[in-house]
């Protein structure tokens, strides 16, 4: 059982979905056009967006959507279409109401246990003026503006209530979610991964399942639950570009001590070979991606397999699948996209409802120690996007050391678990030195830490000065090619985390 939420494009929408599991109810996004019920749903939620209901290409809501009892909770640009499809007035407004604002709230149960007054974050140009008929206002804005208003089942409401700023924000979802939908609190990762187990067994059946590993979380921890289900009819196969850092290296054998025989593959030869001379940092990436299914394909060929397994996240499902107008590609992110098709195999993807804090506490539920649980996302083209310029084996040994040595001591500070993503990143120019009584001319290494909650923004992180300078002097004192090292204090946006 879930409630749905229908996106219209609001940068707030992935937030709703979170809220809401948080409150152990599952909840998943679907593109308004691929609406469809399925009798799971307890409730509805329309997005807001950045649309207006007057644009020519406005949405038109499911007829559907209010044939059935399922309560229905349109926010923002999602009150406006309701206002609009029972025949209210939405008006541009003379005044917009942007951030901070007061709202008074009047009966109703959406608000029930809430102070009357509060403070909710507004995002609107359009307003409700009349009130379709028969429907209710129960709350107004500091600037005597509709602010909420419902009907029967139908609630709305022009504030977004899943940002931290609206006071009482979470209580608003939670009256909706429990008192109007009646949902209980069932969602948990233990129920998760028991479902997930009895699924992918009565899915693969006794077929065979291949799977690619490369060191990260995802993907290991999506291996582990497969594993669970299917035992040795998954086949991993773990190929080494080359281009992995030290810790990514041992998962094979960390695997190989819970009972998981994983195939390693080293192509690194191959992959420095079609990296020659590339600087550019997208044609790095796709030449990585294509040169990774060229070596992998070779592999899976030998095995009779009818799945591919792959360890897609939710904020990659749902970046495929939004409305929004808005999004456009920043960087081509690499799997094993492609291979399904060419190689006649079905997708098999069971985590791909999870958002990486969720995927992170079914690793905990399968038993995974924390070291392994906690460590950082690593992008699947490996160290070549932290080279700038043109990657060699040298250049990749480097760093690798450098980055080892950067993950040690955060570690032993006590501040690598507080830290989303920390990384170092080898530049392409050279810094003149002194190093004992020579003149040295070694390259520059830049440093990024960043905190982030799901790695769509991010704020660089301040690490104390005596870890930097720690950092440092050991970076340099144990790698001679190394000459100067800088630390990156850009958020993201406006830069993005990995510099390629
Ligand atoms: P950016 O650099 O886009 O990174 O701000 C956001 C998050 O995504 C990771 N990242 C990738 N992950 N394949 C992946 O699996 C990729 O190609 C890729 N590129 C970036 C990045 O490390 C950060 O956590």
């Amino acid at each position: 059982m879930k409630i749905v939420i229908i996106d219209y494009g609001s940068q707030y929408t992935q937030l709703l979905a979170r809220r809401i599991r948080e409150m152990g109810v599952f909840s998943t996004v679907v593109n308004s056009k691929d609406f469809k019920f399925d009798g799971t749903e307890l409730g509805v939620i329309l997005s807001g967006g950045p649309m207006s209901v007057y644009d020519e290409e406005t949405f038109e809501l499911p007829e559907e959507l209010f044939n059935r009892t399922v309560p229905v909770l349109g926010i923002c640009y999602g009150m406006q279409l309701i206002a609009k499809r029972f025949g209210g007035r939405v008006e541009r407004g003379e005044i917009s109401e942007y951030g901070f604002t007061k709202v008074s709230l009047s009966h109703s149960v959406l608000f029930e246990g809430i102070p009357s007054e509060i403070t909710a974050w507004m995002s609107h140009g359009d307003t409700v003026k009349i009130l379709p008929k028969g429907f209710v206002q129960t709350a107004k804005s500091q600037n005597d503006l509709i602010a909420a208003f419902e009907y029967k089942n139908i609630h709305a409401i022009q504030f977004h209530p899943e940002v931290a700023h609206t006071e009482h924000g979470t209580d608003i979802l939670k009256n909706f979610v429990f008192k109007i939908c009646k949902a209980q609190p069932q969602w948990t990762m233990e129920s998760f991964v028991d479902s997930k187990v009895k699924e992918i067994k009565s899915i693969v059946k006794d077929k065979k399942v291949i799977g690619a590993i490369s060191g990260g979380v995802d993907s290991t921890i999506v291996t582990v639950l497969t594993s669970k289900a299917i035992g040795d009819h998954l086949i991993p196969i773990f190929v080494n570009h080359g281009l992995l850092r030290i810790e990514d290296m041992e998962v094979p054998k960390d695997l190989k001590r819970i009972g998981i025989d994983v195939k390693v593959v080293d192509a690194s030869n191959l992959f420095f070979e079609r990296l020659k001379g590339i600087e550019d940092p997208e044609k790095k990436r796709k030449t990585i991606g294509e040169t990774f299914i060229e070596v992998f394909e070779k592999e899976a060929l030998s095995y009779d397999a009818e799945f591919l397994l792959q360890g897609t996240i939710y904020p990659d499902a749902i970046e495929s699948a939004t409305t929004s107008k808005s999004s456009v590609k920043i960087k081509s992110h690499h799997n094993v996209g492609g291979l399904p098709e060419r190689m006649n195999l079905k997708l098999l993807e069971p985590i791909r409802e999870l958002f990486k804090d969720e995927v992170r506490r079914v690793g905990k539920e399968l038993g995974l120690p924390n070291t392994f649980i906690q460590r950082h996302p690593f992008p699947g083209p490996g160290l070549a996007v932290r080279i700038i310029g043109e990657v060699t084996r040298e250049k990749a040994d480097i760093l690798r050391s450098a980055d080892d040595i950067l993950t040690k001591v955060l570690i032993e500070k006590g501040e690598y678990s507080k830290i989303w993503q920390a990384f170092a990143v080898l530049l392409s120019s050279r810094s003149v030195g002194v190093k004992g009584d020579a003149r040295s001319y070694g390259y520059v290494l830049a440093i990024r830490a960043v905190d982030s909650v799901d790695g769509m923004t991010a704020s660089w992180h301040d690490l104390p000065h005596d870890i930097l300078k720690e950092i440092s002097t050991k970076i340099t004192g144990q790698i001679p090619e190394i000459g100067r090292i800088v630390y990156d204090i850009t958020d993201k946006p406006p830069s993005t985390i990995e510099w390629e």
